[in-house]
């Protein structure tokens, strides 16, 4: 029997990162996932390669571009005739860059001595026995990152043609000419707007009366004025009565205002949540803990309640990203060897690659509001920025939050371009507890977008220079 310190189940972002970083240690690192490509090749990455981050930005990024062309170009004298859609090649390059991510997966598992097996783990007889293609493997520690699956809404199930999971949504042959999405949250809003750039009319269904009402207040309304203007129909506080499927799609509804709808759609987007994905783990069999909604119970050092085995990423509690996940991986790793990592989860940033992207860490005014913490707001548009005006892209704004009398960063959230890059600046700030004006103080390059987080961060004590 082959016998290893570390047996890794699952080879998404938290699986691969963890098995990686074990081997670096020095630990004997096995990794086993189950996915396989259309050629039956392994498919490492998890969903996050698969059908999740990636394919969802590869898609973003063309489709961006062929907005920019038709309906952006013009304003720098540049006229385009002619131009024409080939969804085919589209989806053609958006494999090709899974397909580059799951090979650099495999290369790094070469690289550093992980014996990988494509197929699907299972506890044995006891907790430290993993079963994959028929073999037991013995495993000192097992460290579980099997991910997660889409929610389906009851009476819709997923078949990927009509009804779409994030698979679907992904891969879709022909422009619909009628988009329906159910759920405005993070997969709703990207995919929808992939599909309306390319020509799709998006509606948007949303159960909450909030939009977007994990970002901030300023932020939310401000999304839902550009992508009103966008195009993007969203409509909040609704509540789904049936799906029919027919040669189209029909969703019955209740408004918000109580009056009864329909939507009829060519195709529909159900992205509603994530479920944990615990499938065929035999988890039962050995005693593995999990909690009511079925993710599998851990402490805050992902350990689970069988000794040897910890749990990282989708399959546990907390925020559903990748970044998370690798966190997650890292340190398990680490505390095997014994090492005393710590992950501040307040520090997680988050990024929706819309445009304009949106992305904030730490707390949103309505939390800090809500936790009765005093702190004071400095916010500047991206309409006082030369980078951005040079860019043609002045829409949104960004707002710092600091602790009133020690000026402590508590919250960072921004809707404007490259909203996913400028918020690392932010996460590094308030990671070494940083201030306000700390920020403010820092030389940024002129002309940059980040001269926007400085001139926020001196709007705090209101020492904003370009507004
Ligand atoms: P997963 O990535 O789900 O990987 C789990 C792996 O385990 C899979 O390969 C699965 O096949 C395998 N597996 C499961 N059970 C077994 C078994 N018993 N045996 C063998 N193998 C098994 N997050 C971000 O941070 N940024 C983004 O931009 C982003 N975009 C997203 C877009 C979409 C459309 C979706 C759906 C998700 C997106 N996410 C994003 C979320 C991100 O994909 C997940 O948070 C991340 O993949 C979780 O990583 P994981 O390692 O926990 O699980
Ligand atoms: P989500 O949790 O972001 O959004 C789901 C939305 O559906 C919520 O707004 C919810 O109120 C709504 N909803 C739930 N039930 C509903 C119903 N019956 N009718 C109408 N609306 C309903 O989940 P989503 O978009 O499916 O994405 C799953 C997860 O994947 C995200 O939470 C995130 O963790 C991850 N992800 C991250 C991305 C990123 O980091 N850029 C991109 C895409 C996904």
């Amino acid at each position: 029997m082959k016998s290893f310190d570390v047996v890794v189940i699952g080879g998404g972002p938290g699986g691969y990162i963890a098995a990686i970083r074990a081997a670096q240690l020095g630990l004997t690192t096995a990794c086993i996932d189950e996915a396989k490509s259309a050629d039956g090749k392994p498919a490492l990455g998890g969903t996050c390669t698969n059908v999740g981050c990636i394919p969802s930005k590869a898609l973003l990024q063309s489709s961006e571009n062929y907005e920019q062309v038709g309906h952006h170009f013009a304003e720098h004298g540049i006229k385009v005739k002619g131009l024409d859609l080939d969804l085919a090649t589209m989806l053609k390059r958006k494999d090709k860059v899974v397909k580059a991510s799951n090979d650099g997966v495999l290369y790094l598992f070469k690289k550093n001595k992980v014996e990988f097996f494509n197929g699907r783990g299972s506890f044995g007889k006891s907790p430290s026995e993993v079963v994959v293609n028929g073999e037991t493997l013995q495993a000192r520690n097992v460290i579980i990152a099997t991910g997660s699956n889409p929610r389906p809404l009851p009476g819709a199930d997923f078949d990927e043609k009509l009804i779409l999971s994030n698979t679907g949504a992904l891969a879709i042959p022909d422009v619909p000419k009628r988009l329906g999405v159910i759920g405005a949250g993070v997969i709703g809003l990207e995919m929808g707007s992939v599909w309306r750039r390319l020509g799709s009319q998006v509606t948007i269904l949303e159960a909450l009366p909030t939009f977007l009402g994990a970002a901030d207040e300023s932020v939310a309304k401000e999304a839902a004025k550009v992508f009103a203007r966008q195009g993007l129909k969203i409509e909040t506080g609704v509540k789904i009565a049936k799906v029919e499927k027919k040669k189209t799609v029909t969703v019955q509804y209740t408004a918000e205002d109580n009056s009864s709808k329909t939507l009829e759609c060519d195709r529909l987007v159900v992205s509603i949540g994530r479920l944990p994905n615990t499938d065929g783990l035999n988890a039962a069999g050995v005693g593995l803990k999990v909690d009511d909604r079925g993710f599998v119970a851990v402490d805050g050092d992902c350990r689970t309640n069988l000794p040897g085995v910890w749990a990282i990423g989708d399959v546990v509690r907390g925020p559903m990203l990748a970044h998370k996940a690798e966190e997650e991986g890292v340190a398990v790793a680490e505390r095997i060897v014994g090492q005393r990592p710590h992950i501040d989860f307040n520090t997680v940033p988050w990024v929706i690659y819309t445009t304009p992207e949106i992305a904030w860490v730490g707390k949103t005014e309505q939390q800090l509001k809500a936790e009765g913490v005093e702190y004071r707001a400095g916010s500047v548009p991206f309409a006082a920025n030369a980078r951005a005006r040079a860019l043609g892209d002045t829409t949104g704004l960004v707002k710092f939050l600091a602790k009133t009398g020690t000026d402590e960063i508590l919250g960072v959230h921004i809707i404007g371009p490259f909203a996913g890059e400028l918020i690392a600046e932010a996460v590094v700030a308030m990671e070494f507890r940083g201030s306000a004006e700390d920020i403010g103080m820092i030389c940024h390059a002129h002309p940059s977008l980040s001269e926007a987080m400085k001139d926020a961060a001196l709007a705090v004590d209101k020492r904003a220079l370009n507004i």
